[in-house]
C-alpha cells in the first residue's frame, strides 16, 4: 500500500516531474524502423510531449516539436527534405538538432535577419538499433545506447509489434517482476478459455527475486520443477528502468502520458538449423491490436492478457487501495529501488545501470535462461517435440494480429508451411 504522494511520484512522468525527469535520462524505444518504410513523418506523443517523428530524405531520424517555431502549425504535417523537416504552412525547416535552417520568405524579404538563430525547435537525439528508434530525451551527455546481445544473436527472425495503451507506464512495468501471474493469467486462465475445467498448471512453490547492476531477476520453482530448473538458476529480467527481458524477447513499457503507454515488443525467433545461415533483410514491424470489435478487450495471447491485468488496474492504479502478499516481494522492491533512485539522482549521482563506456555499450549481456536455444540453435525436428517451440511454429503467441505479410516471412525463415509443418525439400527424394 502506498500514499498518494508516493503514488504520484512513481505515476507521473511529465517534464519537471522526479519520475519524468529520472526516466528521460535513459535511452528508451519510440517505435518500429518499419514504420518509416512507406511514411516519413509520424506525431508522436511521449512522457506528455507532444512530438513529431520523421525520417528525412538523406534517411537521417529527427524527433522535434510538434508545433512549428513561427506560428504553431502541426509539424506532424510536414513534408521532409534531405536535411530536415519543412512546415507545411510556410516553409520553416528544421534539422534533426532543432536548428531553424530556412525560413524562406523571412531569408528573401531580410537575408542579414538574425531570426533563425532564435527560432529553433525542441529536438531529442534518435538511433535506429536492431529494427527499433530509441530516442532520449535528457540532458546531455546522453548515455551510450546498449546493444543487448539478443540483438547480436544469429540466424534470427525478428519482428516488433507496438500497442496503445490506456493506462500509466508503471503498472505495465510492475508486471515486469510478478513470477506468480504466469500460472493463472496465462496458464489456468487459458485453459479455461479453450472451455476446459482443468486440470490445472504446475502451482508456484517459491519465487526469489536478486537485484543485479541492469535491473531484478525473478526466479521461481514450480511444482513440475524443481531448483535445477532455468527458471530458479536464471529466470526472467526486470531490466531497468522500463524493460523486461525474456531471452528471446523483450517489451518496454513507455510513458507516453501519465494515462497512456506505448508497448513495444522486440521477439525473436533462431531458425533451424537446416535453414543457417539465415540474414534478415528486414524487421517488420506491426501494430498489436488490444480490442475487440465489441470493446472489450482480446484475450487470446499473452501480453493482450498482460493488458488486460493492466488497464483494469484504472487508468492509474490507485495504490492506497491494493494489499500486497508474499507473491508482490519483488512490487515492493523495485518501489524502493525507484523511491531511492529519485533521491540519488536529486543528489547528483548518474541513474541505475546508465552506461557511459562506448566499449562497455558494444555488447550488453543480460541473465539469460536457455542460452543454449540462441548461441546453438536446433534442427527443425527438435522444435516439434519442444512444448514452446513446436507451438511457436504454429502461432505467433504473445500478441494478437499477426499479419498475414509477417506471418509468410517467419514461415519462410523457419521452412515451414503456413500450418506451421515442415516443407519437403527439393533436395529429398520424391516418395
Ligand atoms: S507556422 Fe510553420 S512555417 Fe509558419
Ligand atoms: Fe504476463
Amino acid at each position: 500500500m502506498l500514499s498518494e504522494a508516493k503514488n504520484k511520484l512513481l505515476t507521473q512522468v511529465g517534464p519537471g516531474t522526479p519520475m519524468g525527469d529520472y526516466l528521460r535520462r535513459y535511452w528508451f524505444p519510440i517505435a518500429g524502423s518499419a514504420e518509416f518504410d512507406d511514411m516519413s513523418v509520424k506525431a508522436i506523443r511521449l512522457m506528455g510531449e507532444d512530438l513529431t517523428l520523421y525520417k528525412d530524405l538523406s534517411g537521417t531520424y529527427g524527433l522535434v516539436d510538434r508545433h512549428c517555431p513561427h506560428r504553431r502549425a502541426d509539424m506532424s504535417y510536414g513534408y521532409v527534405e534531405k536535411n530536415g523537416l519543412r512546415c507545411n504552412y510556410h516553409g520553416w525547416l528544421m534539422d534533426e538538432t532543432g536548428a531553424c535552417v530556412e525560413q524562406p520568405y523571412e531569408d528573401t524579404a531580410n537575408p542579414n535577419n538574425k531570426l533563425k538563430e532564435r527560432c529553433g525547435s525542441k529536438a531529442y537525439p534518435v538511433r535506429e538499433l536492431s529494427g527499433l528508434l530509441w530516442a532520449y530525451m535528457g540532458p546531455a551527455p546522453a548515455p551510450e545506447l546498449p546493444v543487448y546481445e539478443a540483438f547480436t544473436f544469429p540466424n534470427g527472425f525478428v519482428e516488433v509489434v507496438t500497442s496503445d495503451i490506456p493506462c500509466n507506464w508503471f503498472q505495465c512495468q510492475e508486471n515486469s517482476i510478478d513470477p506468480v501471474h504466469f500460472e493463472w493469467m496465462h496458464d489456468n486462465w487459458s485453459i479455461r478459455q479453450k472451455g476446459s475445467l482443468g486440470p490445472y498448471a504446475s502451482t508456484h512453490l517459491k519465487v526469489a527475486f536478486d537485484e543485479f547492476d541492469k535491473g531484478f531477476t525473478y526466479r521461481r520453482v514450480r511444482s513440475d520443477s524443481d531448483e535445477s530448473s532455468a527458471m530458479w538458476t536464471v529466470g526472467r529480467v526486470f531490466l531497468w528502468p522500463l524493460g523486461f527481458y525474456l531471452g528471446e524477447h523483450f517489451e518496454w513499457r513507455v510513458p507516453v502520458d501519465d494515462e497512456n503507454t506505448l508497448s513495444i515488443g522486440w521477439f525473436y525467433a533462431r531458425v533451424p538449423k537446416e535453414a543457417e545461415p539465415y540474414r534478415q533483410k528486414h524487421i517488420p514491424h506491426w501494430r498489436g491490436p488490444i480490442r475487440q470489435p465489441d470493446g472489450r478487450w482480446i484475450s487470446s495471447h499473452v501480453i493482450n492478457q498482460d493488458i488486460i491485468a493492466w488497464v483494469g488496474q484504472g487508468a492509474i492504479a490507485d495504490r492506497s487501495k491494493e494489499n500486497l502478499g508474499a507473491s508482490d516481494r519483488g512490487i515492493a522492491l523495485i518501489r524502493n529501488r525507484f523511491f531511492d533512485e529519485l533521491e540519488a539522482v536529486a543528489a547528483g549521482r548518474d541513474p541505475k545501470g546508465l552506461i557511459r563506456d562506448p566499449e562497455e555499450a558494444k555488447l550488453v549481456q543480460l541473465p539469460i535462461a536457455e542460452r543454449r536455444n540462441f548461441l546453438e540453435g536446433k534442427p527443425l525436428a527438435e522444435f516439434f517435440k519442444h512444448p514452446y517451440y513446436s507451438k511457436r511454429l504454429k502461432d505467433f503467441p504473445w500478441h494478437f494480429g499477426q499479419p498475414e505479410a509477417v506471418r509468410k516471412a517467419f514461415c519462410e525463415a523457419m521452412g515451414v508451411d503456413l500450418n506451421g509443418a515442415p516443407l519437403a525439400r527439393a533436395s529429398e527424394p520424391a516418395e
